[in-house]
């Protein structure tokens, strides 16, 4: 199994290019069965994800290629409308194919997503809205079986602003008969790059970016020609990483505007950060200050930095407190980082992080995508040898970051 093996001790120095955001290229390669015939997604990052993505699009008949970040999908015949076990196991978002291949195709099969590593993640409100909008839903043998010869619009209140919910009932609502409107609506920016996306293929979609959503069905699409935004999570890592080195980095091909949450907890974390137009400057403190951190649905801070925040303060100056409020279980990351020397006690959603003068490198195990990103971090601070297994997680989600750190001077590399 693959492994990571970083020397801690480096100071991240020099410029990297942020790829196109995997919690966009997903719905927005979701979107293209909506129509027929090729359509093309520049910009998407090549990470595991979207690799899964693509397998679960081949399967249902669509061509799929990846070449230099440009994806092209060729849909002009669906021969299967399921989403097997096999594929929705190692990815939750496969229920992305849930909302367009129904008003494509009038039915679809997606395997239920089981618990996962950070929480339960249930779908009720995915099946609740699409109920909403006349679907007849069944379960049987795992599978969530959904038809409706013709979707009809429908007023739809999300109790928890749900992004994939939110994206699903998008994707299924620009066909349907009349008027849908997504109450108490995700308000990420990746929602509204999806929006942006379906509407370049000719749907009819306003208020997306705020909490009220308003799609008018419209009878047909046009296949996409579309490219993604920045990645925000992949920039926040980055800044993270220039933070817990003492760096100073140029990060390129990014949207600020997206992160101005976490770039205000930073600052008080003592980064020095600068910004025009797309790009970033960032150079660490001596020691970062001790900040609270309390995640929320956007524009509060993300959930998805989360633990790159609390690898950042296992080395502040004094005691921090971060509070996930998003996923019940998403504190795996911290039995790791105890291991390297952090000094952390978790109380229900709580953390309470105590800035230990170094950490000390160690063999630890990724347990999910964002938790490997943070360990990542940790052993590029460390005194001494990380090896980071399991880092499948962290192809998941991030491209070539290992020669990206490179590039910027850590010493990593990938063995095994
Ligand atoms: N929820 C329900 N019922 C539902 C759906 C969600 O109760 O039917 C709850 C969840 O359990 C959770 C909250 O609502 O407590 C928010 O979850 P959401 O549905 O927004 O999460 P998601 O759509 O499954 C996306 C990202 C995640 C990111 C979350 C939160 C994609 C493909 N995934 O997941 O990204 O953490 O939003 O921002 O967009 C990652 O990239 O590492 C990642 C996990």
């Amino acid at each position: 199994m693959e492994k990571i093996v970083i020397e801690g001790g480096t100071k991240l120095k020099g410029e990297v290019k942020i790829s196109g955001a995997k919690n966009s290229a997903l719905p927005i390669m979701a979107a293209s069965i909506l129509s027929s015939g090729e359509s093309i997604i520049s910009n998407t990052p090549h990470v595991r994800d979207v690799i899964t993505m693509g397998n679960l699009l081949a399967r249902l008949g669509i061509g799929f290629n990846i070449q230099n970040g440009r994806a092209a999908l060729n849909n002009s015949s669906i021969s299967s409308v399921e989403a097997p076990y096999d594929l929705v196991k190692t990815m939750r978002a496969s229920v992305l194919v849930l909302g367009p291949l129904l008003a494509r195709m009038g039915e679809a099969a997606v395997s239920l997503p089981g618990g996962c590593a950070i929480g339960a993640r249930p779908i009720n409100l995915h099946i609740m809205g699409l109920k909403k909008m006349g679907a007849e839903i069944t379960l049987s043998h795992g599978y969530i079986r959904v038809r409706a010869k013709q979707l009809r619009g429908a007023t739809i209140y999300f109790d928890v602003p749900t992004v994939t919910g939110t994206e699903n009932m998008m994707m299924a609502a620009v066909l349907a008969d009349g008027v849908t409107v997504i109450e108490n609506a995700a308000c990420e920016p990746e929602i509204i790059d999806l929006a942006v996306a379906l509407i370049s293929m000719g749907a009819d979609i306003s208020g997306a970016g705020s909490n009220i959503i308003r799609i008018k069905g419209v009878s047909s699409l046009n296949p996409l020609d579309y490219s993604i935004i920045p990645d925000r999570i992949e920039t926040g890592t980055f800044i993270a990483a220039a933070g817990i080195t003492r760096g100073d980095i140029r990060i390129r091909s990014c949207n600020p505007g997206h992160l101005k949450a976490v770039i205000d907890k930073m600052n008080e974390a003592g980064l020095k950060i600068t910004y025009e137009n797309n790009i970033l400057n960032v150079k660490g403190p001596e020691r970062p200050e001790h900040v609270d951190i309390k995640t929320m649905y956007y524009p509060g801070f993300p959930t998805d930095m989360q633990a790159q925040f609390m690898a950042l303060m296992s080395v502040s100056g004094g005691t921090s407190l971060i509070t996930e409020n998003i996923f019940e279980n998403r504190f795996m990351h911290v039995a790791e980082l105890k291991r390297m020397g952090a000094d952390i006690k978790v109380e229900g959603s709580t953390a309470t992080v105590r800035g230990a003068s170094a950490l000390k490198g160690a063999p630890v195990m990724a347990t999910d995508l964002r938790a490997s990103a943070s360990l990542v971090l940790a052993g590029l601070a460390a005194e001494g040898t990380t090896v980071v297994d399991r880092i499948y997680h962290l192809d998941r989600g991030y491209e070539k970051i290992e020669e990206k750190l490179k590039q910027l001077g850590a010493q990593i590399k990938r063995t095994g």
